[in-house]
């Protein structure tokens, strides 16, 4: 089976990196990340690439004037390494409409929160702020604006009375753990594909129940809805 020659893109600490790294770990995963590569010198995600044994390489934002010329040193990078998908991983720059084009449905992203709600940064304290019942994450492919793109995969996590904007960041990144590597496997496995503005998946199921936060006075927890 020839695995999709994947790199990722990350700047911090990198747990996402690693989930997909394990994910990738075994030899019947339809990825293969062959490169991973930071914006941040010294990010903590460089040493987990390092002891998985997969190049690493840091491209400073800061020392490019422009950021299409950042653009041009990552794209050189990645068709040198022979990238055919780019999986962004805590990646905090901004990618132009050029290089979105360039790598047109060839790069996703993991978003944590439920996207279109929550772009941008500060989600979790803004879903703290709004007391919406629910969050979770999304991962996408990526289009030329501000995390947006056709959704491929998304997880749901409940917010709690007493949760603070740690508490509730640490339950979404447990549900993204999850999510990207399944996420992955389905774009590189061809079950994902973007048709139009959405995406499009073949041979997957879909749960059934119904989730209510909070579940007081709930007739039952089944999820199932009386006859109409
Ligand atoms: C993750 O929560 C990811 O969803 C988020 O950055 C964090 C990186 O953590 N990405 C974005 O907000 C992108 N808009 P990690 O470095 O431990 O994977």
């Amino acid at each position: 089976m020839a695995r999709i020659k994947t790199a990722v893109l990350f700047s911090g600490r990198g747990s996402n990196l690693q989930a997909l790294i394990d994910a990738a770990a075994k030899t019947d995963f339809p990825a293969e990340i062959i490169q991973v590569i930071s914006n941040v010198p010294g990010a903590g995600g460089l040493v987990r690439a390092t002891t998985a044994g997969i190049p690493t390489k840091t491209i400073d934002h800061r020392s490019f004037k422009r950021r299409t010329a950042f653009e041009e040193a990552l794209n050189a990078e990645l068709l040198d390494a022979g990238i055919e998908l780019i999986c962004l991983a805590g990646f905090m720059r901004l990618l132009t409409r050029t290089f979105v084009d360039r790598w047109h449905n060839r790069i996703i992203n993991i978003h944590p929160s439920l996207l279109p709600s929550y772009k941008g940064l500060r989600t979790h304290e803004r879903v703290l702020e709004d007391g919406v019942r629910f969050s979770g994450c999304t991962v996408h492919f990526v289009g030329a604006e501000l995390d947006a793109g056709p959704i491929i995969m998304q997880a749901v996590v409940p917010v709690k009375a007493d949760d603070n904007p740690a508490i509730l960041a640490a339950r979404v990144l447990r549900a993204e753990h999850l999510c990207y590597p399944s996420a992955l496997r389905l774009v590189a496995e061809g079950k994902a594909r973007v048709v139009g503005s959405k995406v499009e998946l073949t041979n997957i199921s879909t749960p059934e129940p119904i989730l209510i936060n909070p579940e007081v006075g709930l007739p039952n927890k089944s999820g199932k809805a009386a006859s109409p």
